[in-house]
């Protein structure tokens, strides 16, 4: 793969001084000014267009058993400031090139009683502001353990946010719109029931973290390159509405052990007056290291279908057998126990699904339940509950290895480690080892329930390296990785493109745990997204779940359209079918847009953009001239009016619209649907109408002349 880096200019401005610094933007729009206070205290503040963002706000950190802290007594040492324009090539993406464009200023500091520095990088760009902590290596500041990171982002304002509760162990939550100052009142209806939650405070919220100003600025606050560190989750003063830095604790409470030199992560603030601009941003990419992976010819997009939603409804099972409340592996003899006749990882059953995904193009199928160990797989706090080499009696490795191959299909691997950590990295090798020599060239890992070792968090400093031992250990093994629970992504695929994606919020799992807001998926871009692709699994077409499970009553708060739209709204270079073959087949009309959908782009243009309302996104096919639209629309009727003028001038090309039907709604008529087939050109405009919880697609394919005049002009 080829890789551009152009400085196109770079200067070093070096001058000892302790007066304010300031730093703008390329575009001139952001402007940051950093100081010291009286005693000290690093501070920083943002403006946008000349309107205050971030207020004066401190910067450090809080030792644990050390007088001094990293929070005061500084003086500066040296400042320079640089300027930086390069583009680079993601090996997959919402475009084929990116820019990374930014003007730096680097402030050394120097505490006089400890003699010890720090130095903090602030990186301005048009779409927003990156900085960091960084700890050159130095003796009066060898090792250090973190009581808490003290970064504070004073508000202008009480804007609107669109929040999750701040949680030690889960994302898998409906976003919440309040004003600041309701979350404290919000925050009991806000914390729905998890397998394994920690919640820390009333006012505590997870990032990414969306906000709207009265006067319409947009604020987005997250962090970029989590490594070797503790996730941050950030807790609202609500009355001085400043926002200060949380990091997940360990057992103990503490919440980070660094060793100089070392840096924190990437403190991100986006800040745009177009909610289309956040979006578009890509410093949370730009934020993180080059591609690490020397050949990465092996990471693909995948689009795949799944023995799983059947399991994810009750419809079947992951486990074998119901004969054992505990399994003990090596022990506990499958082949002589009853199977319950419900154990949806079967050979046939999962030859019926190659054989599915073989007839209608799918790269891929994953099964769940494949692996002994689920009878008793959550709520033990169990350590050795899977070995991730062992099938079940009526899953037969080679045979579906050799079938799948046959038919040209890969199979997903699925490694459950129900949060026993330890466990997993102990079988890692063996398991990348199997699947290499299976044919296994993605894996789907989760982290269930609460971690072992016991009374670890999700996204503490140490589970943030465990989940990069497991990738970086992947990409040794030419193995993608596609991880659930874990803590969520914040740009690393950039340096290691194997991560295709994660879950880390709350997927489409949960329409069949009760269901979700039918506009979730116009907040998820604006938060979950700005660090990486989400495996979703959207392409659900039948919203009465009882239909598959008599004692389920969920509901899909969803339209056919909708889903539809996901899979361009909704960005990732990994795509599932999640629903069953059998609704694919009801209306294989519908299905026909998930079939043609690519998932690699060369450009993508944001035509519409409000978060919790609505979002309209083009995108086209990388290496051809097919562009696909995707709109969802959130709670409220609405009509999309956009214009086809991102289409080549001398082109002609056949759109196929697929939008919800007069009478649709995600409640009553969720299956309504309609399909039109009309001629497009750059000058064509489209006003279409999208029903609460709907939207729409669009496939445009260029045609030549004589087949456009065929069809209706738009
Ligand atoms: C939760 C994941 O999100 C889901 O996709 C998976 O099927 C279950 N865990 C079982 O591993
Ligand atoms: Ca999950």
């Amino acid at each position: 793969m080829k890789r551009f880096l152009i400085i196109s200019s770079l200067w070093l401005v070096a001058v000892t001084t302790t007066l304010a610094q300031d730093l703008q933007s390329p575009d001139g729009n952001l402007e940051m000014n950093f100081s010291l206070q009286e005693d000290g205290t690093p501070v920083y503040s943002l403006n946008y267009k000349g309107q205050e963002v971030i207020k004066t706000s401190k910067l450090g950190l809080e030792l644990k058993n050390d007088e001094h802290s990293l929070l005061a007594g500084f003086s500066i040492e040296d400042t320079a400031t640089s300027h930086f324009d390069g583009t680079w090539e993601p090996v997959w993406g919402e475009e084929k090139e990116i820019r990374n464009h930014y003007n730096e200023l680097e402030v050394k500091l120097k505490q006089a009683e400890t003699n010890r520095e720090m130095v903090l990088r602030f990186r301005l760009f048009d779409t927003g502001l990156g900085f960091r902590y960084e700890f050159p290596q130095q003796n009066e500041l060898g090792h250090f353990v973190i009581k808490e990171e003290r970064t504070q982002f004073a508000m202008a304002g009480d804007h609107t946010a669109f929040w999750i509760p701040g949680d030690y162990d889960t994302q898998e939550y409906d976003y919440i719109e309040s004003k600041l100052s309701e979350i404290r009142g919000q925050m009991e209806k806000a914390i729905t029931g998890n397998l394994s939650q920690t919640s820390f405070s009333n006012t505590g919220v997870q990032t990414s973290l969306m906000m709207k100003s009265d006067n319409g600025i947009y604020i987005n606050l997250h962090e970029a390159a989590l490594i070797d560190y503790a996730a941050m989750h950030l807790n609202l003063d609500d009355e001085k509405m400043i926002f200060e830095s949380w990091l997940t604790p360990d057992v103990n409470g503490d919440k980070g052990y660094l060793v100089s030199p070392t840096q924190s992560p990437w403190r991100t603030v986006m800040v745009s007056d177009d909610a289309k601009d956040i979006l578009r941003s890509r410093i949370t990419y730009n934020l993180n290291e080059p591609l690490a992976i020397e050949d990465p010819s092996w990471i693909k997009p995948m689009k795949y279908i799944g023995v799983w939603w059947e399991m994810i409804t009750g419809k079947s099972s992951w486990n074998y057998t119901d004969e054992f409340t505990a399994v003990k592996l090596g022990e506990t003899d499958f082949d002589a126990a009853e199977p319950n006749g419900r154990h949806g990882a079967n050979n046939e059953n999962v030859k019926m699904h190659i054989d599915f995904a073989a007839e209608h193009g799918f790269d891929g199928v994953l099964v769940e339940g494949w692996n002994i160990g689920w009878e008793d797989w959550f709520g033990h706090s169990k350590d050795y509950v899977f070995d991730f080499v062992t099938p079940y009696p009526d899953f037969d490795v080679e045979e579906i290895r050799d079938y799948a191959k046959s038919k040209g299909v890969e199979m997903i691997m699925h490694h459950e480690t129900s949060s026993s950590v330890r466990n997993y990295e102990r079988h890692l090798d063996t398991a990348y080892a199997f699947m290499n020599k299976h044919g296994y060239n993605a894996v789907k890992s989760g982290y269930v329930g609460d971690i072992l070792p016991r009374g670890e968090n999700h996204y503490s400093q140490w589970l943030v390296n465990h989940y990069q031992y497991a990738l970086e250990k992947a990409a040794d093994y030419k193995i993608m990785i596609n991880a659930h629970e874990a803590v969520r992504p914040t740009g690393i695929a950039r340096t290691y493109p194997n991560l295709i994606a994660n879950e880390s919020a709350r997927g489409t799992e949960y329409q069949a745990f009760g269901g979700s807001k039918p506009n979730h998926v116009t907040v998820l871009p604006f938060t979950r997204l700005i660090g990486g692709p989400m495996d979703y699994t959207p392409g659900i077409f039948e919203m009465d779940i009882s239909k598959l499970n008599p004692d389920n009553d969920s509901h899909v708060n969803s339209t056919i359209a909708n889903q539809l739209a996901l899979y361009v709204t909704m960005y990732s270079p990994l795509q599932m079918a999640a629903d069953l073959p059998e609704h694919y087949e009801q209306f294989p009309d519908a299905f026909q847009f998930i079939k043609d959908v690519a998932l690699d782009w060369d450009e993508s243009i944001y035509l519409e953009a409000e978060p919790g309302y609505y979002l309209t996104i083009a995108r086209k096919e990388k290496g051809e001239n097919n562009w696909f639209v995707g709109n969802v629309n959130g709670n409220e009727e609405r009509i999309s009016n956009i214009s086809f003028d991102f289409l080549d001038k001398d082109k002609d090309y056949i759109a196929t619209i697929y939008s919800d039907g007069k009478d649709a709604h995600y409640k009553d008529h969720p299956q309504s649907y309609e399909i039109r087939e009309v001629r497009v050109n750059h000058r064509s405009k489209l006003s279409q109408v999208s029903v609460p919880g709907g939207g729409y697609a669009i496939s445009i394919m260029e045609v030549d002349k004589d087949k456009a005049k065929q069809v209706k002009k738009l």
